[in-house]
């Protein structure tokens, strides 16, 4: 097989990118391991910054986000007792809209199928090999039978277990990582949700958030120690400590508890390799960088990724010329690096982490963004104002 772009993952950064791919005029096969109705099923990210919901929507891709998707102008943060409003639409004139990954995907699938992409879904033991020549290619297994799939280009967008990160040279990359030292509990629950819009609760028993999925659909988290195993927390437990933390303490409010259809824990990371281009292997998404999920970026940061890779890949493809590809790793990185840092910040001033002296420097914290307009305009740029391209 042949293609101009040898993409490996069905995730949203490698489907997005055919997309892209496909609108310039540029050929792509995607190779994935999972199968369609596994990718199609797995429940994780919900938030979308404003300017991902602009190029799903110039991509023809917001239809369903326009009906099904719920803005929000903006989140609560909470200590106990006190529950503060940022609104980000009159920060920074930016909203946010709730609209799971999973919706996200079931578009990207229903238009790469009309358009008749090319998808390659349970290839096993996807390896790519002579990035740094003229004629790089993927190999990989269906049905126990061997493939070769040669290409002008080769996009690693295979999250972060997949073979590309692990291909680029040891004397070339360098990684940056931090693990956390607690996860998050995730539940989904059929039940209507208690907010109108996310609630991101600091308590001493440790830091929880209500989301959502949709009017019927509740999405919380709790943190909980690494490690632990979902089976040692049973629904009642999860609902009493999410009621506690969110908000026993709150006047007049009260957390409706309902059918938990899903839960898992989570471990929290932050990670970064670079440089995010090899030769031609060009690395997008998960597969280059990890956040923890507490800013709401991983998704985002995979469309961001793909914005600036699909022009960089149809220039050096469609006019030979490599301007934008040669600044594809450093372009992504200034993005990268700013939701990183952001996430990073979410996540130290939520998060409990035993020592005393930290959690009350979180609480100042948490009163300054709650009542200085210069420090939760600063918060309201990063959830919902990021252009895509910055630098
Ligand atoms: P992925 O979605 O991981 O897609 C990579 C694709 O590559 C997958 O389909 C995978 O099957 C495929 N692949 C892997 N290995 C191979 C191989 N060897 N051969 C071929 N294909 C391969 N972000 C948030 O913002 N908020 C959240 O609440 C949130 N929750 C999350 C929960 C979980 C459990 C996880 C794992 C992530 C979560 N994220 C969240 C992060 C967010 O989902 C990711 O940032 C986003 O999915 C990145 O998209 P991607 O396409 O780069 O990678
Ligand atoms: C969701 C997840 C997040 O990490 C976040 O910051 C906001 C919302 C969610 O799954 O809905």
């Amino acid at each position: 097989m042949r293609t101009q772009v040898a993409i490996i993952g069905a995730g949203p950064a490698g489907m997005l990118l055919s997309h892209l791919l496909a609108a310039d005029g540029v050929d792509s096969v995607i190779v994935e391991a999972r199968t369609e109705q596994y990718v199609l099923s797995r429940i994780r990210a919900g938030i979308l910054e404003h300017s991902s919901v602009e190029l799903l929507r110039s991509a023809g891709l917001g239809d369903r986000l326009s009906h099904k998707g719920i803005e929000h102008r903006g989140i609560y943060l909470q200590t106990p007792g006190e529950r503060h409003h940022l609104d980000f639409v009159d920060l920074v004139g930016r909203s946010v809209w709730v609209y799971g990954q999973t919706e996200v995907q079931k578009d990207l699938v229903a238009a790469r199928r009309a358009a008749d992409q090319q998808i390659i879904y349970q290839a096993a033991d996807a390896a790519v090999h002579d990035i740094t020549t003229d004629r790089p290619y993927v190999t990989f297994t269906v049905d126990g039978k061997a493939q070769r799939l040669d290409a002008e280009v080769i996009a690693g967008c295979d999250g972060s277990f997949g073979p590309s990160r692990a291909a680029v040279p040891q004397t070339v990359k360098q990684v940056w990582e931090k693990i956390y030292p607690y996860s998050w509990l995730g539940v989904l629950a059929d039940v209507a949700p208690s907010t109108d819009e996310l609630i991101y609760a600091w308590h001493p028993d440790g830091f929880a958030m209500h989301s959502m999925r949709s009017q019927t659909v509740s999405r919380l988290y709790l943190q909980v120690p690494n490690d632990t195993d979902v089976k040692s927390w049973s629904h009642e437990r999860i609902w009493e400590a999410l009621s506690t933390r969110l908000g026993a303490s709150i006047d007049g409010w009260s957390l409706q508890a309902g059918p938990i259809t899903e839960s898992s824990v989570l471990p929290m990371r932050s990670y970064v390799q670079t440089p995010m281009r090899h030769g031609k292997l060009f690395l997008a998404g998960d597969a280059a960088h990890i956040v923890p999920p507490t800013g709401a970026k991983g998704l985002n940061l995979a469309i961001a990724d793909v914005s600036v890779l699909a022009p960089a890949l149809t220039a050096l493809i469609k006019k030979n010329d490599p301007t934008l590809a040669d600044d594809y790793s450093h372009t992504a990185l200034q993005r990268v690096w700013r939701c990183t840092h952001f996430s990073w910040w979410m996540t130290s001033m939520l998060h409990i982490s035993g020592d005393p002296f930290d959690a009350q420097l979180q609480q100042s914290q948490l009163r300054w963004v709650s009542s200085s307009r210069a420090a939760a305009t600063g918060l309201a740029e990063n959830y919902a104002g990021l252009p895509l391209h910055i630098g």
